[in-house]
């Protein structure tokens, strides 16, 4: 199994690992193959994520992903960063081998259960849309 230099990069020295005090948002996700754990805390000002981190419990893809997705989210809108995917993650990454691809979907997750967070919080959830991940 081959990782891209990015891939090593980011899972030898993650980017925003911690938490932030605070958050605004807060999302954890798990994995049901490995049961690895993703926690991402994101702190959201006019609708724009101004900072981002995360812990992760997981292998090295699941690290990987976890930093390059918050750097990605910072400094988007809530409304762009819900449009980035796994497979954005994964290819600001150059890629990942396809056994590893699904370690990716908690990164995509992750993202999306803190803005669900902070849209909760908020009361900024269209009726319905409620899910009790
Ligand atoms: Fe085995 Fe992620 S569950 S590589
Ligand atoms: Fe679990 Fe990669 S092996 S997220």
């Amino acid at each position: 199994m081959m990782y891209s230099e990015k891939v090593m990069d980011h899972f030898m020295n993650p980017r925003n690992v911690g938490e932030i005090e605070n958050a605004d948002g807060v999302g954890e996700v798990g994995n049901a193959k490995c049961g690895d754990i993703m926690k991402m805390y994101l702190k959201i000002e006019n609708d724009v994520i101004v900072d981002a981190k995360f812990k992760t419990f997981g292998c090295g893809a699941a690290v990987a992903t976890s930093s390059m997705a918050t750097e990605l989210v910072k400094g988007k809108t809530i409304e762009e960063a819900l449009k980035i995917t796994n497979k954005a993650v994964a290819e600001a990454l150059d890629g990942l081998p396809p056994v590893k691809m699904h370690c990716s979907n908690l990164a995509e997750e992750a993202i999306r259960a803190a803005i669900d967070d902070y849209r909760r919080k908020n009361g900024l959830l269209p009726e319905g849309s409620e899910n009790n991940a």
